[in-house]
């Protein structure tokens, strides 16, 4: 070894210890006769001192020494006279006998230091110097623990880790797929797995009855903060099985998890159904660290004067609590943030509830004291409270209402860093209709099994049919995902059928699945859960870039490769591609 600690160990136990460290240099000052420097490993920071008096030739060498130049240096652990509380190597420093430039380094293109000077595309096209910052690299050895927690307790319940493959079929569900042209069958290409899902499925016709995963996955989506196009699943699958097994078993992990890596203890993770998420919450993931529920307002606002919630299909409303003394310009603020474009409201509506049962509303013009009475009574406000009503199509009102709770949340600091709210969402229907494309797509994916009984429904009212599939839903954000699958073969050619497939696409497409369903396959269910959304919210971060080593940008580019990139014409000759002209 070229050293033999580490700059983020020594301490005053080592003094007089003779050491030899290396590292990068943070910082180099000169103060008088004295030169330090600041030497930086993946371990910490350690101070090295070169004393002019001593070593004159010494120190001249030390002086010359860049930011982020590789040395290394040996000498004595001496007590420091000037302790830095800060650090864990603070009471210490090395008094430097010998210094071996490992490699030269040039000046980087921002400091690498936990408040740096470099923008976000600076530090993404030199990400490996980005991740020698302590934020980043914090980030980076907390998804290490987590994934090997993971490991630990699914290994610890039985659960085999299986390598299934990347280079598989393009098929129509889902998302786009990201294609591999194959050089060997020309003009015939390959696809990069949105999940593993087939393959775990056939793992359990195989008897491998407790799989899991950490597996890359690939989709072609549009990104956001907590999308990438490629992205780390915990995908686990088992074999004779119900939904509550399932839940039960992933309960176990997430628990397990949450302690070991944040020493947080999880109670019982409550469960709620879709329906119920999006009656109470206008979502189907909602953010429990606080109430804010919605209050179905249409037997109480309908039949007045006010054409608007007459003609709603839905009015619904939510209490802010001790929000009565917001002035009009919060009000104002209020509707205009309902009616962006983003969330497309037309209009807020609003009821401060003022001392002793008096009321002041947007709409006193048509709802007088007592209206507004039987309102408060209704949403269980209390004088100092606002109440804020929207109206109009179900589906579309739960939306805006929705955002304008988490809004709400946000305004009055309810969405606290720290605190962690599991949630269970279960029952999700089947099937979702596209009015563009008059068809049902499936809602979670097409293996998903419809609720036993159910199946009655999928030949007179399939929208009406709900599965047994759920959502683990952190804090507003889903995180994982799974359902009981479909195991026989005219149950899933059927629900291809009502996806609009004909049965000759069927076979063509997932024949391998139907058949394998031929072949004794059991009953069985899984989850899939993204570790890098865990990791993001475990560490209260709006982003999951962060706890990705070399992560792609918001256009799917990789600044610091320059991919995706052109190729060659010999390679797009190898491979038969002959359309690309350029
Ligand atoms: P699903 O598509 O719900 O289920 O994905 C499971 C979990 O993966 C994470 N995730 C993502 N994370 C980052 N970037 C993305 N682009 C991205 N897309 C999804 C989410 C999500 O909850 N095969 C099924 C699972 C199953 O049924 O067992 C599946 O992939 O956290």
């Amino acid at each position: 070894m070229l050293r033999n600690f580490t700059c983020g160990e020594l301490s005053i136990s080592n003094i007089n210890q003779q050491v030899t460290l290396c590292g990068w240099v943070q910082k180099n000052r000169k103060l008088g006769g004295m030169t330090f420097i600041d030497l930086r490993d993946r371990y910490g920071i350690t101070q090295l001192v070169f004393n002019s008096e001593q070593n004159a030739e010494l120190c001249k060498t030390a002086e010359q020494i860049g930011r982020e130049w590789v040395i290394q240096a040996k000498g004595i652990v001496a007590e420091r006279y000037n302790k830095n509380k800060n650090i864990p190597t603070g009471e210490i420093e090395i008094l430097v006998a010998e210094l071996t430039v490992l490699n030269r380094s040039e000046i980087p293109p921002f400091t690498i230091e936990d408040e740096s000077d470099g923008g976000d595309e600076l530090r993404m096209k030199y990400r490996y110097l980005d991740l020698r910052r302590n934020p980043v690299k914090k980030n980076i050895i907390f998804r290490h623990h987590l994934a090997i927690e993971v490991r630990n307790y699914m290994n610890s319940i039985g659960f085999l880790e299986i390598e299934t493959p990347f280079l598989i079929k393009s098929t129509p569900e889902g998302a786009r797929d990201f294609i591999v042209p194959s050089r060997m069958n020309q003009g015939e290409f390959y696809a990069l797995p949105q999940s593993p899902q087939n393959f775990k499925q056939l793992l359990m016709i195989s008897g491998y009855d407790r799989y899991f995963q950490i597996v890359r996955c690939f989709r072609d989506e549009d990104l956001r903060a907590d999308r990438q196009p490629e992205f780390t699943q915990i995908d686990c699958e088992m074999s004779f099985v119900e939904q509550d097994d399932i839940l039960q078993t992933f309960e176990g992990l997430v628990k397990h998890v949450f302690k070991k890596v944040k020493n947080i203890e999880i109670e019982a993770i409550p469960r709620m159904t879709f329906e119920e998420a999006m009656r109470l919450y206008g979502c189907d993931k909602p953010d429990t660290r606080f109430d804010m529920q919605f209050v179905e307002l249409n037997d109480t606002l309908k039949h007045r004067e006010f054409s608007v919630f007459n003609h709603a299909e839905l009015i619904v409303g939510i209490v802010a609590k001790g929000c009565a003394n917001y002035s009009r310009k919060q009000l104002d603020a209020l509707t205009e943030f309902v009616k962006r474009p983003q969330i497309g409201a037309g209009g807020l509506v609003y009821v401060v509830c003022q001392q002793e049962d008096t009321y002041k509303s947007s709409v006193d013009k048509f709802y007088n004291q007592e209206d507004l009475k039987r309102l408060a009574t209704k949403c269980n406000a209390e004088s100092g409270d606002l109440i804020l009503i929207m109206s109009g199509d179900t589906d579309k009102v739960r939306k805006q209402l929705c955002e304008l709770r988490l809004e709400m949340g946000k305004q009055l600091d309810l969405r606290k860093a720290g605190v962690y709210k599991p949630l269970w969402v279960t029952d999700f229907p089947l099937l979702e209709w596209d009015d563009e494309t008059l068809r049902y797509y499936a809602k979670h994916h097409p293996f998903t099994s419809p609720k036993p009984e159910h199946i009655p429904l999928l030949e007179t009212n399939p929208g009406a049919v709900n599965a047994n599939a759920y959502d683990l839903v952190i804090n507003g954000t889903e995180i994982g995902g799974g359902s009981i699958r479909i195991y026989n073969k005219e149950l899933q050619q059927k629900m291809f059928s009502i996806l609009g497939f004909t049965p000759e696409e069927a076979q063509q497409q997932f024949g391998f699945l139907m058949n394998a369903f031929q072949y004794g396959s059991p009953p069985h269910g899984g989850i899939a859960f993204g570790l890098d959304r865990m990791c993001a919210i475990l560490c209260d971060s709006e982003s999951i870039r962060d706890f990705i080593a070399f992560p792609k940008n918001n256009s799917g580019r990789d600044t610091m490769l320059d991919a995706p990139a052109k190729i060659s014409k010999t390679q797009l000759d190898e491979l038969g591609i002959k359309s690309l002209n350029y």
